[in-house]
């Protein structure tokens, strides 16, 4: 304890210094040595004033996130905020790196608060499904006023120091390091220069219509969230008697900890941590400072805009002229977008560095080529050796999605410098990359990948190699449910809804027309030679409207038809139906929303299982990472793995059972995992330990 939080006097001025590594998180330690170091102060008798500063990289990052759900022990953070604000010497908080929920709520109890610039203010529980518990929404609009808390509290929007001093939060902005800048304020409280109050004694005006309109907002915008509506209700009590808000918080608060959302939200912080911990972290990453990229299409272009975002500069090649005009001009278009939308500044869009040419001699120089060619093996090789002749020792990726990196490997001189690097499209947006490991990719060239990927702000997760590696494989199986339920009779835009219903942002058809059912179609056939004869076709309907050149978005008509302002089933589908339902003899039935979703969400999970079983996902919780950045699985349900252990193995191996027997050739197996955690206990999350 005595490490966590110590306490020096400099004269007539008392320091606390916080040091609880990496990020100051207020777990238990850290809250019972402030409470005894603010006891040790206000018993000296030379202390006047009290100056409280994080050591290390942030003031307090907020709650540790890692005691919720587990039995409490005292001191709560309430507590300790109440303590400080109690005080009877003025005690000043100074904030550099994060002052984060709890973070902010321990300063906005202090009696004054000086921000260093660079400092992130906000209370981001909303985005772990709870709110600020200790003191945030009854002290923060007391200091920000009604409106600009809601605002923060309901978003959980990070601020500077600037905006933070503009709304009230902090008195002052200063520069230096914490312990300096704390002796600093401390004078200045001494001598007058900085006003000490307690936050409990301002007015508050209350503000019934940004109580409304944030109220309605959000029954609009997150209505099958929990957390943020429980904020405004805990800011409406902010004008009550602080104590009688306090109660009412911890009383909501409690609600929040209470909710399946919140213990989903914060596995999802948690899995986009644990997904770096890979065995290669140790190797060093080979140094990038020229990135190739062979493809111009809609990968290529979005490969290259993600690289560019990011500084870096790029090599683009493609053999055709008018694909690497076209690919050039989708990337202006790109990144265009990026600086209307503030996400690139005019002068680092003017400062991109990137070359355009239609032979791979272009790439010399370049020490990592992403290929982006067209999915077929053949072509794939030939680019690959192309790319290893003219940049030997260069590390090279393929971008597949599906073909197998072991065959690619043979082909290359040196298979150790290969890996693939498996982009979600459209490749500048989305977060996911999945880094497919071959047999022979080198530890560093791993690593390389990781490293890139971090570059580029994105969420890299380890895969072995297999048909579709993670995320593609695991779509395929619930996919495949949701066209034999297709099949069976249900209709397609009721299973869209109920996946809708769900939390993702599309259902699967929907997002095969966006996609373009092509894709399918081809990876279909490419597994027509092995396919279980024993299981059902299910790709029976989208072969037809395939085949009658119905491809989704970009024909006009796939599963819906397009040409009207909202989408409408394929007209056609009824009659394609009727007649593979007569020829498989299939008696149709309709499943109702919760069916459609316990298929769904079965073969999900069922297709995962066998996944973590093979060693192609390390660990679950990779899994679940894949689906929260790559897929638009719910963040609130933390993952298809994080479902699996909410459900129960037990009660999985009945699903399945059941499933088998209603449908026996509808594929359902349960997993040996599956099997074996229903009878001996454990769980997924069992296995994430030691990540
Ligand atoms: N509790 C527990 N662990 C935390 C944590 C927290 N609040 N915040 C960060 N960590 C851990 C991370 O899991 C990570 O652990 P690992 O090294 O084992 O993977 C380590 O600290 C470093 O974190 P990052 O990798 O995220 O470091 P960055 O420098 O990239 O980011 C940060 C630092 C901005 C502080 C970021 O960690 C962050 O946003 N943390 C969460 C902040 C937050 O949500 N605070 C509110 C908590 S809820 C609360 O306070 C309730 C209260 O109202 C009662």
């Amino acid at each position: 304890m005595e490490q966590v939080v110590r306490t020096s006097l400099e004269g007539d001025i008392g320091l606390i210094v916080l040091d609880n590594p990496p990020v100051n998180a207020a777990g238990h330690g850290l809250r019972a040595g402030l409470v005894a170091a603010l006891d040790r102060l206000v018993a000296e008798p030379a202390v006047k004033v009290i100056a409280l500063y994080g050591a290390g990289r942030s003031f307090i990052a907020g709650a540790d996130i890692r005691e919720f759900g587990k039995p409490p022990r005292d001191p709560w953070l309430p507590e300790v905020c109440n303590r400080i604000e109690d005080c009877a010497k003025p005690v000043v908080a100074v904030l550099h790196g994060a002052a984060l929920g709890g973070g902010l709520e321990v300063a906005i109890a202090a009696h004054a608060r000086v921000a260093i610039r660079g400092v992130a203010l906000g209370f981001p529980e909303v985005t772990l499904g709870v709110l600020p518990g200790a003191g945030g929404t009854q002290r923060g609009p007391r200091l920000a006023g009604v409106a600009a808390a809601l605002d923060l509290i309901t978003t959980g929007r990070r601020i500077g120091a600037e905006e933070a001093l503009a709304l009230g939060l902090v008195d002052r902005v200063a520069e230096g390091d914490p312990r300096t800048v704390a002796l600093a304020a401390a004078r200045d409280v001494l001598d007058g220069r900085l006003t000490a109050r307690r936050t409990r004694d301002i007015h508050i005006d209350p503000d019934r219509e940004a109580l409304e309109t944030t109220k309605q907002t959000l029954l609009h915008t997150q209505a099958h969230l929990f957390s943020p509506h429980a904020c405004v209700e805990a800011v409406a009590a902010a004008t009550l008697p602080l104590p009688e808000g306090l109660a009412k918080e911890r009383q909501l608060f409690q609600a929040c900890i209470d909710s399946p959302q919140r213990a989903g939200l914060i596995h999802a912080f948690f899995a986009e941590r644990a997904v770096a911990k890979i065995p290669e972290a140790a190797a060093t990453p080979r140094p990038v400072t020229r990135i190739g990229v062979v493809g111009a299409g809609t990968m290529g272009a979005g490969i290259t805009t993600a690289c560019l975002l990011a500084s870096e500069p790029v090599v683009l090649i493609d053999s055709a002229p008018e694909a690497l005009e076209r690919g050039a001009a989708a990337v202006a278009r790109n990144l265009d977008g990026a600086v209307s939308r503030g996400k690139m500044t005019p002068a680092a869009r003017g400062a991109i560095r990137l070359t355009t040419a239609t032979t791979l001699d272009a790439l010399a120089g370049c020490d990592l080529v992403i290929e982006a060619v067209f999915e077929e093996m053949d072509v794939k090789t030939a680019t690959l050796r192309g790319i290893e002749t003219i940049c030997p020792g260069a590390v090279i990726a393929t971008n597949t999605s599906y073909l197998d990196l072991n065959v690619m490997a043979e082909t290359l001189a040196d298979p150790r410098n290969f890996l693939g690097l498996h982009f979600f499209s459209p490749a500048h947006v989305m977060r996911l990359v999945e880094v497919v490991v071959a047999d022979a990719t080198a530890p560093e060239v791993v690593a390389t990948g990781f490293a890139l990927a971090k570059r580029l702000k994105k969420i890299a997760v380890r895969s072995g190699v297999c048909d579709g590696f993670i995320g593609n494989r695991i779509m395929s199986a619930y996919r495949r449910a949701a066209d034999l339920m297709a099949l069976d009779g249900t209709p397609i835009d009721a299973i869209d809804a109920a996946v809708r219903g769900y939390g993702f942002a599309m259902g699967p058809f929907e997002m095969g027309d966006l996609a373009g059912l092509d894709i399918g179609w081809a990876a279909r056939k490419r597994q027509a030679a092995t396919r279980d004869p024993a299981t059902r076709d299910h790709g029976a309907l989208a072969d037809r409207l395939c085949e009658a050149g119905w491809l989704g978005r970009k024909t006009g008509c796939g599963w819906y038809d397009h040409s009207g302002d909202t989408p409408v089933p394929n007209p056609a589908l009824p009659g394609l139906l009727r007649e593979i339902q007569q020829a498989e003899r299939i008696t149709p039935h309709i499943l109702d929303a919760d069916e459609i979703i316990t298929r769904y969400e079965t073969a999900m999970i069922a297709e995962a299982a066998r996944v973590v079983e093979e060693g192609i996902a390390r660990y679950p919780i990779d899994i679940d990472a894949v689906f929260l950045f790559g897929y638009g699985f719910p963040r609130w349900k933390g993952g298809p793995m994080h479902r699996a252990d909410e459900i129960g193995a037990a009660a999985l191996v009945a699903r399945i059972a059941r499933l088998a027997q209603d449908d026996p050739k509808g594929g359902w197996q349960v997993p040996a995992i599956l099997h074996c955690m229903a009878r001996e206990g454990g769980s997924f999350a069992g296995l994430n330990i030691g990540r």
